[in-house]
């Protein structure tokens, strides 16, 4: 069967993972504990997006522009991308979640994005009553974005160390097309960070778990090289499952 169409993540060695790109209109569910990654992740994908003409919407439902921004350790001038309005990062407060379908529609409409990021699940869901109400905001919301022929990055925060509980309600990565994990594991003084796709519909992927780094450039996926998951992942446990 041939492939799809896809995007190149644009991610130095993530592309290779992922046999081109990932396939168009499809969404991913990135999950992984904090500080993992996921935002500069999501941040990179629109950014490589934004090199090729792509505009990018970056919705977030917890932390504002200048956070999720503010800090980036990479040479990029991702700031004229934000001027020129390639990309545009929008922070939503959710308290009236009936709205949220409909503020996604408007703001993917008006910034005409084909890259769309969602950081992340968790905090939305944190303003819903019930598991119900969560599953069916995140299945309309998957149906609106792919209606609209966005290709999502979807984030969710799992706990670390349990790299297996990819998801709160069961819904996100059974709605997603695609699962990507990072994996923040402590090798011995130092933290390292790891990736691996666990499911890719549509394309051929790779199954195994990479290091990646945070170069000047931009993030880094060792694709020739395999990491272990660690037994000693670094430990920030609630009683929450993540
Ligand atoms: N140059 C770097 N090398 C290694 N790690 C870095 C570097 N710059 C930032 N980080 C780490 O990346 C983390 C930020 O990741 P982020 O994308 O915000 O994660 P998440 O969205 O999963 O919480 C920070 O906690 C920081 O420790
Ligand atoms: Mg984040």
């Amino acid at each position: 069967m041939p492939e799809p169409d896809k995007l190149e993540t644009g991610i130095d060695g993530m592309d290779d993972l992922l046999n081109g790109g990932i396939p168009q209109n499809h969404s991913v569910f990135l999950a992984g504990p904090a500080g993992s990654g996921k935002t500069t992740f999501c941040l990179e994908y629109l950014y490589r997006g934004a090199q090729q003409g792509q505009n990018g919407l970056y919705i977030s439902f917890e932390e504002t522009k200048d956070q999720i921004v503010g800090d980036l350790p990479f040479n990029w001038d991702l700031e004229r991308k934000m001027q020129d309005g390639t990309i545009n990062v929008v922070k939503y407060d959710p308290y009236q979640y009936e709205n949220v379908i409909d503020l996604v529609r408007s703001s993917v409409k008006e910034n005409n994005a084909k890259r769309v990021v969602v950081d992340s699940l968790t905090a939305l869901s944190l303003y819903v009553d019930n598991t119900k109400d969560v599953r069916k905001l995140i299945l309309d919301m998957n149906e609106t974005l792919r209606k609209l022929n966005c290709t999502t990055i979807y984030t969710g925060e799992i706990q670390a160390g349990h790299p297996d509980e990819i998801s709160r309600y069961g819904v996100e990565e059974f709605i997603a097309d695609g699962v990507i994990t990072l994996l923040l594991s402590q090798d011995g003084a130092e933290l390292t960070n790891r990736i691996l796709i666990r499911k890719m519909r549509g394309t051929d992927h790779d199954k195994k778990i990479h290091p990646f780094k945070f170069e000047n450039s931009g993030l880094k996926v060792y694709a020739k090289e395999e990491a272990f998951e660690s037994s000693s992942s670094s430990s920030s446990h609630t009683d929450e499952p993540f």
